[in-house]
């Protein structure tokens, strides 16, 4: 397995993994570094892969230097990762929304999390993020979103998640692919909220989509979001 880093946004880099065997023609597993003066990891990856990403970390600042752990969800893809990080990095920590604090990662996490509430801004100094609740979307109880408001940067997680070892920012459709791929894993949580919640991310007309699983974009956003947000919701009305 390779790992291969790019800028997608201004100091803000897209560590990525291509898994061959995961998906047909691949599956990238991608995690978002946030160079600031208190740098910010969206996606740890899994436990397994801490080599690669760290390894890759480390190419752009040191990983003592790393001070926020953030991901979008509790599972090992997004997270697995964390407490290696934390050993490696002291002065980091994880951020997390209230509901993924109290139900998992206040005792999973090898230090105490800190505990975010809807709408929070971390202030990185140059860069400042945004937690945002989305419960259930696109799967779990404790799903959050993260947007860099200086860079008009959603790191989306798992939405659009599509197969396939594209280039880091694609000008393609990513709609198309990612309801491809939902049709192979069925991995959201369809529920009548999913769509007014991919809705209420379109309203932030983002300039960079990050996602997590497949080639980030800069290419009509708040279009792409919308256009998920009625797939969804005609998914949901033919439950
Ligand atoms: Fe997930
Ligand atoms: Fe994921």
């Amino acid at each position: 397995m390779n790992t291969s880093t790019h800028e997608i946004a201004d100091r803000i880099y897209r560590i990525s993994t291509c898994v061959p065997d995961a998906a047909p023609g691949g599956f990238t597993f991608n995690q978002f570094l946030v160079d600031a003066e208190e740098p910010l990891l969206f996606h740890t990856g899994p436990r397994r892969m801490f080599p690669l990403v760290s390894a890759a970390v480390a190419r752009i600042l040191p990983l003592e230097r790393l001070r926020w752990i953030t991901f979008g969800h509790v599972e090992s893809d997004e997270c697995g990762a964390m407490n290696e990080f934390l050993s490696a990095a002291p002065r980091a920590e994880v951020a997390h929304g209230a509901t993924g604090c109290m139900v998992s990662l206040d005792d999973l996490c090898d230090r105490a999390p800190r505990k975010l509430a809807d709408g929070e801004v971390i202030d990185l100094g140059g860069r400042r993020v945004r937690h945002i609740d989305t419960p259930h979307v696109p799967h779990n109880w404790e799903a959050r979103v993260l947007f860099e408001e200086t860079t008009e940067t959603l790191f989306c997680g798992d939405l659009f998640t599509h197969a396939g070892n594209g280039p880091a920012i694609t000008e393609a459709d990513i709609v198309g692919p990612a309801l491809a791929a939902e049709e192979l894993f069925h991995a959201t949580g369809l529920s009548p909220a999913t769509g007014a919640t991919i809705r209420r991310l379109a309203a932030l007309e983002p300039r960079t989509l990050a996602l997590m699983h497949g080639s980030s974009t800069r290419t009509r956003c708040g279009e792409a979001l919308r256009t998920l947000a009625d797939a969804y919701d005609r998914l949901t009305r033919q439950l």
